[in-house]
Parts: C-alpha cells; sequence; structure tokens
C-alpha cells in the first residue's frame, strides 16, 4: 500500500523513505522520563530511534503503517510510538478541548501524519481501537490525523495470482492517485478515498476462499 502510493507521490515530485522497524534495534520506552528530566528531548538508550526521529523531524509528513495485529498496531510500531515521548513536554497543557503534553519543538510541530493499516477480516470495524488511539494521540497537534487508508481484506494483496491482481488493480491505481493528490493538493479527494474504501469482492465469497485456503494449508497443500 505504501510502496504504490509512494510511487504515485514521488510522480507529484516528493522525496520519500520508508523505514522498516523489522530492520532496526529499537528498545522499548523505560518509562523512567529521563528524556523530560535529565537529558530533555533525548532518550538515554541510543539506537537506532536517533536516526527514526530525525527524519521524522526533517519531514512534511510521516506514514505509520502497519498490519493489524490483535486490533490494533504492531508491538515494534507501538515500540517505535512510545520512542517518540522526547518529543514532549511533562507539562500538562489544555489543547482544545483536552489536557496534554505540548510539542517542544515551538512552531515545527510535528510532520503532516498518515496512518495506513491492512487487516485479514473483511469488514471495517476491525480497525476501531486503531484509529481510536490515533485520533486521541494528534488531536490538536497541527492537522491531527490527516489522512487515514485502511484496508479490510488487505490479505488479498499478497496473495500472488496474476489474475486476482489484475481484479484489483483499480485499488493500487487509486492508492497511486491518493499519492499524487496528497503531494500536489495536500490531501487527498473524497473521490479517491471513497474508491480506495471500496470492497474487493462480496463478503461472502471472500470468506469462503480464505476458509478453503487454510483448509488447504491444514491439509499439507502448499499455501500460496
Ligand atoms: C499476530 C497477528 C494478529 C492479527 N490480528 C488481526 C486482527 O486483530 N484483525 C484482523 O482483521 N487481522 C488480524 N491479523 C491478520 C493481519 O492483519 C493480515 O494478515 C494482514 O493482511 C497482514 O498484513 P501484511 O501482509 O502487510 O503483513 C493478525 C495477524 C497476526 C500475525
Amino acid at each position: 500500500m505504501v510502496d504504490t502510493f509512494f510511487e504515485g507521490a514521488q510522480a507529484a515530485g516528493a522525496e520519500t523513505k520508508t523505514i522498516y522497524m523489522k530492520d532496526l534495534s529499537v528498545g522499548f520506552c523505560r518509562g523512567c522520563f529521563s528524556c523530560w528530566t535529565v537529558t530533555p528531548g533525548r532518550c538515554i538508550q541510543k539506537d537506532d530511534m536517533d536516526m527514526v526521529l530525525a527524519e521524522m523531524g526533517q519531514s512534511d509528513a510521516v506514514i505509520w503503517a502497519t498490519p493489524l495485529y490483535h486490533y490494533g498496531m504492531t508491538a515494534m510500531l507501538k515500540a517505535a510510538l512510545e520512542r517518540t515521548l522526547p518529543l514532549v513536554d511533562p507539562h500538562m497543557v489544555k489543547e482544545g478541548d483536552t489536557y496534554g503534553h505540548p510539542v517542544r519543538n515551538g512552531d515545527r510541530l510535528y510532520p503532516k501524519t498518515l496512518l495506513f493499516s491492512n487487516c485479514g477480516f473483511p469488514e471495517i470495524h476491525h480497525f476501531d481501537g486503531l484509529i481510536s488511539q490515533f485520533d486521541c494521540l494528534f488531536r490538536g497537534r497541527d492537522e491531527g490525523l490527516a489522512e487515514v487508508v485502511l484496508r479490510p481484506a488487505g490479505g488479498l494483496l499478497s496473495v500472488p495470482v496474476p489474475e486476482l491482481q489484475e481484479q484489483i488493480r483499480w485499488y493500487y491505481d487509486a492508492l497511486k492517485r491518493a499519492g499524487e493528490e496528497f503531494v500536489s493538493q495536500g490531501r487527498i479527494s473524497s473521490e479517491v478515498c471513497e474508491t480506495l474504501k471500496k470492497d474487493f469482492m462480496p463478503t461472502d465469497s471472500f470468506v469462503s476462499m480464505v476458509n478453503s485456503h487454510w483448509d488447504r494449508c491444514l491439509k499439507g497443500k502448499k499455501c500460496p
């Protein structure tokens, strides 16, 4: 999803960079609050999170992308998200209708935030918990959560069957257009958003296809 969105973004002139958490060494937040007290703005752990924060600081926009795991983001992404704590100041201040921590970096607030996720089940409501968490996190910051791209039945994106991929070509086209629009117009048009929300196939057909797939795997057949 991100690769295809980036193709569109690059066509519109953006420079993009993908950072895979699986390739990095990022320790868990220890909850020591040293980044608020002993070394304000800096974590005492020295690992790849320094690079991630530096990249974020230079970016106009950041896409947090994750498959849905247990109704939320992956543990790897959550570890990185928690390690953004040095970016905020410890004080509690009123931000709109709620209290929050002010961003340290004066005028240069967080980059624009986007959330991309895909999940196994075919219904959109499986993302409710994830969306709710991101809404809380980025509420009141710059433009809040700028764009959210969610893909239920997302497993279909990685099925290596050319006919199936051809059937959902329209989805990749829409992702690419979304990337172009985001860079050239600062937002994804409602028309493209609507296309991105369309089902890949009727839910019954999808579920029986998935269940047959697992049955074949359980019988020891090669799983695609
Ligand atoms: C540990 C684990 C937890 C998962 N939890 C959910 C879930 O809560 N809801 C869901 O719809 N799919 C869940 N899935 C399925 C993945 O979201 C789905 O396979 C997704 O398409 C994987 O995306 P990827 O190919 O980008 O890794 C889970 C998968 C794993 C491995």
